[in-house]
């Protein structure tokens, strides 16, 4: 079956668009703090001592800005345009799109105020304040309602594989902000952190993942302008993905106390080879023959380059979560590569692709302002992004193998001081990209009105 390309009757453009800039803005905001917080690691006395601008305050509005924020928001904004199209009919409770907007992302700038005056659960990617959780929880009911009710009206029977992912997303994750919402201060000792573990796990595998998957089975065959290569094998990246992931999040908690329960860890982590394998086999699939027309695309280009960063992420994922690897990069820089190569580089550049793709189309199909320009973000957001993840990596074997050697800590943190630099001057570079990308966008809707 090959994604339908219906008119854009079934839309709501202005709908849409404010979503995509609320996540153009955030994309703008939270990779800087990230930038920031680099720049203190490098350099601690950057930004002085002022309470909110310190490195234990601006780390968790960071990561929680770049899933909830940047990520999150401009996925939001492209379900409204998916689902319509592969449903035949328009969103059930479109009405309340705008309402939704303006719940969601004041929702993010109280979490990021509150964040910055302290407040803060313990859990790791699980910071918010009790509040935001709450609201996040009812905001995203709210959408899996919409979406459950657009599925069940729809026109086109079968389900193509973007809406099973979407599906499996939004449920998923109503469930996981439960365990969010009652998990950090009602559990004591290796119980919170065995749950924390979980949540971690569901958060990157049954939200940002399978997100990320319904971009990609979405833009992929539109993008290349050819059908999917498997449907069937999406469907079971699907029912595996639901099966392995939860069981891999004890694997951050190896060589801990809970150790006893790492085999199952690393066995899930090892058979997440299967759902991967059928992204990617689907990915080279669809692109054979293809590769020409998508090097003159750049949504494309920006697909092809996340699904590469992909496999090296996880067979960087893979390897990490083995006791001989793992051991010596536990607690450095290199679970950070990781985590950028997959969340950065693989999800947040799908999500690129899709507002690339769907922007100038709400702009009555105008051409990108400047493709040239475009490119230039392309190509410094995704060489800043392998460059930072390569010289993480490196700094993290360095430092893990000085450490198991017995070295003392300071000698091994005045080791990866040049690293440090390295990483965020590329941390620069991807801003000015994605500063770029924005521009090319705003230019394009300013040269014609939705
Ligand atoms: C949308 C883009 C980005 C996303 C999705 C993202 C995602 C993340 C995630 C998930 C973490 C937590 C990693 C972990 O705990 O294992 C993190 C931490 C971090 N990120 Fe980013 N990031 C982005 C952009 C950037 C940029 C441009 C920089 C600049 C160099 C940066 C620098 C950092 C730093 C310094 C940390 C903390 C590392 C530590 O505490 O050792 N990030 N980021
Ligand atoms: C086969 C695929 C994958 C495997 C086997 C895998 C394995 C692992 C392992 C073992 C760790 C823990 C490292 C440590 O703490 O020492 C880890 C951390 C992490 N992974 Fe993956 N990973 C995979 C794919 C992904 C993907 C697709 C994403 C993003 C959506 C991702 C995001 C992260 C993040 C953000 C962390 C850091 C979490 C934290 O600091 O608690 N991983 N991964």
């Amino acid at each position: 079956m090959t994604v339908s390309s219906r008119d854009d009757e079934l839309i709501d453009a202005v709908l849409i668009r404010k979503w995509l800039a609320c996540g153009l803005g955030w994309l703008l905001l939270f990779p800087t703090v990230g930038t920031f917080i680099s720049t203190k690691l490098s350099y601690p006395t950057f930004l002085g001592d002022v309470a909110w601008l310190t490195y234990g305050r601006l780390r968790p509005i960071h990561v929680n800005g770049a899933i909830w924020g940047a990520f999150s928001t401009l996925f939001i904004g492209l379900c409204y345009y998916i689902v319509p199209r592969l449903t035949g009919v328009r969103v059930w409770g479109e009405r309340w799109g705008i309402a939704l907007l303006w719940v969601w992302n004041l929702n993010l700038a109280a979490a990021v105020v509150l964040l910055a005056l302290g407040w803060n659960r313990g859990w790791e990617t699980g910071e918010f304040p009790l509040i935001n959780v709450v609201v996040t929880l009812v905001a995203l009911l709210f959408l899996t309602l919409q979406l459950l009710m657009t599925i069940a009206r729809r026109r086109e029977k079968p389900l193509y594989v973007s809406l099973w992912y979407l599906l499996g997303a939004f449920v998923w994750t109503d469930m996981s902000l439960v365990l969010l919402l009652v998990g950090p201060h009602r559990l004591a000792g290796l119980d919170n952190a065995a749950w924390h573990g979980l949540f971690v796990q569901n958060l990157i595998g049954l939200w940002i993942t399978p997100a990320g998957y319904a971009l990609l089975y979405y833009f992929l065959p539109v993008s290349v302008k050819g059908p999917l290569y498997s449907h069937r094998l999406a469907l079971l990246g699907f029912w595996s993905l639901a099966l392995f992931y939860p069981f891999a999040g004890i694997d951050r908690h190896l060589y801990s106390p809970i150790e006893w329960t790492g085999a199952t860890a690393i066995v899930s982590s090892i058979l997440l080879i299967v759902p991967v394998w059928t992204v990617l086999q689907n990915f080279f699939g669809t692109m054979v023959g293809r590769w020409r027309e998508a090097s003159r695309c750049l949504p494309a280009k920006f697909l092809i380059a996340g699904s590469l960063m992909y496999l090296v992420g996880c067979v960087q994922g893979s390897l990490e979560a083995l006791r001989w690897l793992q051991q010596p990069t536990h607690f450095t820089d290199f679970v950070i590569s990781h985590a950028h190569l997959t969340v950065l580089g693989t999800f947040v550049t799908w999500a690129i692709a899709g507002t690339l793709h769907v922007w100038p189309r709400l702009a009555n199909d105008a051409p990108l302002w400047s493709v040239r320009v475009g490119s230039w973000g392309f190509w410094l957001v995704t060489l800043g992004i392998a460059v930072m993840a390569l010289v993480l990596a490196a700094q993290g074997l360095q430092q893990g193998f000085l450490l198991t050697a017995g070295a003392e800590w300071m000698h091994t943190v005045r080791a990866i001081r040049p690293y440090w630099w390295v990483r965020t001057l590329t941390g620069f570079t991807i801003d000015a990209g994605i500063g770029l990308l924005v521009y090319t966008l705003m230019k394009t809707s300013l040269a014609r009105p939705t």
